[in-house]
């Protein structure tokens, strides 16, 4: 798996992305999932958010950013002044992936074969919206974005040129990991952090 390059030319309207997306069978999570969540937002957005995978309430939804990581992220671009609906919003897999605890589904990473497997409806969406900035959130996003060369520790917070490419990469912590620290001094400090790196999307917009 190698950072993304994207072709010149890729056929095909978002409508017929999201058909084969919610089509794709190429790893074992469409299985158990309720179904594949594609992305949201205009199609001529200059930015766009990409995530880690849906979690228990986008899985059902069919929506990403619906569930707490999403009104975290959320709160975060409206403390930074940066509306949802000038943003594409998508995640790196497509598919919950989860285990089951008695009646609760419990959110598990994906793997780098889920990333893989994903990597090509992530190119279309690029190569669709043609965004000015991608924020990547936390490592699974950095992985499916720049490939496995980069530290999400290493990159976190700056703006990286892809030149070439025709977009910056700008990839900041998961709003997942920032609950999981729960109502905490570091957790705060995170939060601050995510809105301070969101308030970067204001130059693209
Ligand atoms: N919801 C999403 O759609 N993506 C995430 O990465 C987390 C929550």
């Amino acid at each position: 798996q190698s950072a993304i390059t994207i072709q010149a030319h890729v056929p095909g309207s978002m409508t017929e992305l999201a058909q084969d997306i919610r089509a794709c069978r190429a790893c074992s999570l469409q299985c158990h999932a309720t179904q594949a969540v594609v992305g949201e937002g205009p199609e001529t957005a200059k930015v766009m958010i990409v995530g880690e995978q849906p979690g228990d309430q986008e899985d059902l939804a069919g929506r990403p950013f619906v569930g707490p990581a999403g009104q975290l992220l959320m709160g975060c671009l409206e403390e930074a002044g940066v509306a949802r609906e000038a943003l594409y919003l998508t995640n790196a897999v497509k598919h919950f992936r989860f285990t089951v605890n008695g009646r609760r589904r419990i959110h598990q990473a994906p793997g780098v074969e889920h990333i893989s497997a994903c990597q090509p409806w992530l190119k279309r969406e690029i190569a669709l919206v043609k965004p000015k900035l991608i924020v990547s959130l936390g490592a699974t996003a950095l992985r499916a974005v720049s490939g496995p060369s980069d530290r999400l520790k290493d990159v976190r917070g700056t703006l990286q040129e892809h030149a070439g490419e025709g977009w910056a990469h700008l990839t900041l912590a998961h709003p997942s990991w920032i609950l999981r620290l729960g109502p905490t001094d570091q957790a705060e400090r995170e939060r601050q952090a995510l809105i301070a790196g969101l308030s970067k999307i204001k130059g693209v917009l």
